[in-house]
């Protein structure tokens, strides 16, 4: 099997791919013939060494895989060979072959393609964690989303389409903007030449309900202000660096701030969680949700992958195809 490898912690471009012996099965695991990979900020961020949680070099990055059953382990009873599987690993899944804990795979509805499979899960439970778990968002309301033209922001789009919200989609290109439009956006805002905090407070009216915020920085001190009466500045991540929201802005007009971290979370709340997967793929089934489809790479260009993504030149999403 193939797999690549952070051998030591540093920039993206040190990844190399290398040869494996193929993992022995356990009785109750599966051996997946994985057709697609997921590539997140993140874990450009875990290879640089730069991730909150340091993992130890040797290691291969990659959470969530796309793959076929070739092989099951004797007790495992409810998965098939040839069977499309999605699996979030948390890290090891940029690899050509994947031996996992049947329990731990999901069968994918067939709206999806391995892509979009391999692609959505943690920018959509990242989502429906913060729009129904950590806040009752819903129909009518209005919510900035930045960053709103990949990844997270552009799950965030999708979902609050999806849930009756009137979206105004923060991104910095052409492109960007119209995979959001796309999505269901009522706005789009120029995040490279508008003031994005004025430009939604005049679309909302005076002020929105809900700031969904993956950026931070500057940015998101900022659109905290484009909150208006008893509005919720959702905290999902800090692309642009950690934002330091003044707490006097939050007591006027009697503003929330709430964290959103949805892995934690699921870690400690399987069952919940779990009806959370099953929401969201209903979601896929019934049509009312479009994950992107993402742009592929090879398994030997997943550094030139991550950086892609670390220098904002994707829109949408990226995966890559062994
Ligand atoms: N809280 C949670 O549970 C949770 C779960 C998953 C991910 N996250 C976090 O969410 C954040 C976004 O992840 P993602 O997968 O959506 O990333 P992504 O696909 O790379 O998207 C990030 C977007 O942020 C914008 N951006 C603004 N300033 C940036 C900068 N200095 N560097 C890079 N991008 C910048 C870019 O859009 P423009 O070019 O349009 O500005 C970019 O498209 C990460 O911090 C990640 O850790 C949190």
């Amino acid at each position: 099997m193939r797999a690549v490898v952070c051998n030591e912690l540093g920039p993206v471009e040190d990844l190399v791919v290398e040869e494996r012996p193929s993992p022995p099965l356990g009785p109750d695991d599966v051996r997946l013939e994985v057709s697609a990979c997921g590539v997140n900020y993140v874990e450009g961020l875990m290879v640089q060494g730069r991730y909150q949680v340091k993992i130890p070099a040797p290691f291969t990055p990659g959470m969530e895989v796309v793959g076929r059953v070739v092989e099951r382990g004797a007790q495992v009873v409810d998965r098939q060979v040839g069977q499309r599987l999605f699996v979030d690993v948390g890290i090891g899944g940029y690899v050509d072959e994947l031996v996992v804990p049947a329990a731990r795979t999901v069968p994918l509805p067939d709206e999806l393609t391995d892509g979009q499979g391999a692609t959505f899960m943690q920018s959509y439970l990242t989502g429906w964690f913060a729009l129904r778990e950590r806040i009752d968002a819903h129909h009518g309301q209005t919510m900035l989303v930045l960053g709103a033209g990949s990844g997270v922001g552009l799950a965030a789009v999708d979902l609050g389409d999806a849930l009756g919200l009137r979206v105004m989609a923060a991104a910095s290109s052409e492109e960007k903007r119209q995979l959001a439009r796309h999505r269901g956006a009522t706005w789009v805002i120029d995040s490279s030449t508008e003031d994005v905090k004025a430009r939604a407070r005049e679309l909302g009216g005076g002020g929105v309900d809900i700031v969904y915020d993956p950026v931070g920085g500057e940015l998101g001190e900022a659109c905290l202000r484009a909150l208006g009466d008893e509005g919720t500045h959702l905290v999902i991540g800090f692309v642009a660096g950690i934002p330091q929201l003044p707490a006097n802005q939050v007591l006027l007009r009697n503003r929330r701030v709430v964290g959103v971290e949805w892995g934690g979370w699921a870690g400690r709340h399987p069952e919940r969680n779990r009806a959370l997967v099953a929401e969201v793929l209903d979601l896929v089934r019934n049509g009312r949700i479009h994950p992107v489809e993402p742009h592929p790479y090879p398994l030997a260009d997943a550094g030139r992958a991550l950086r892609d993504l670390a220098e904002r030149r994707v829109a949408g999403k990226v995966a890559l195809v062994p």
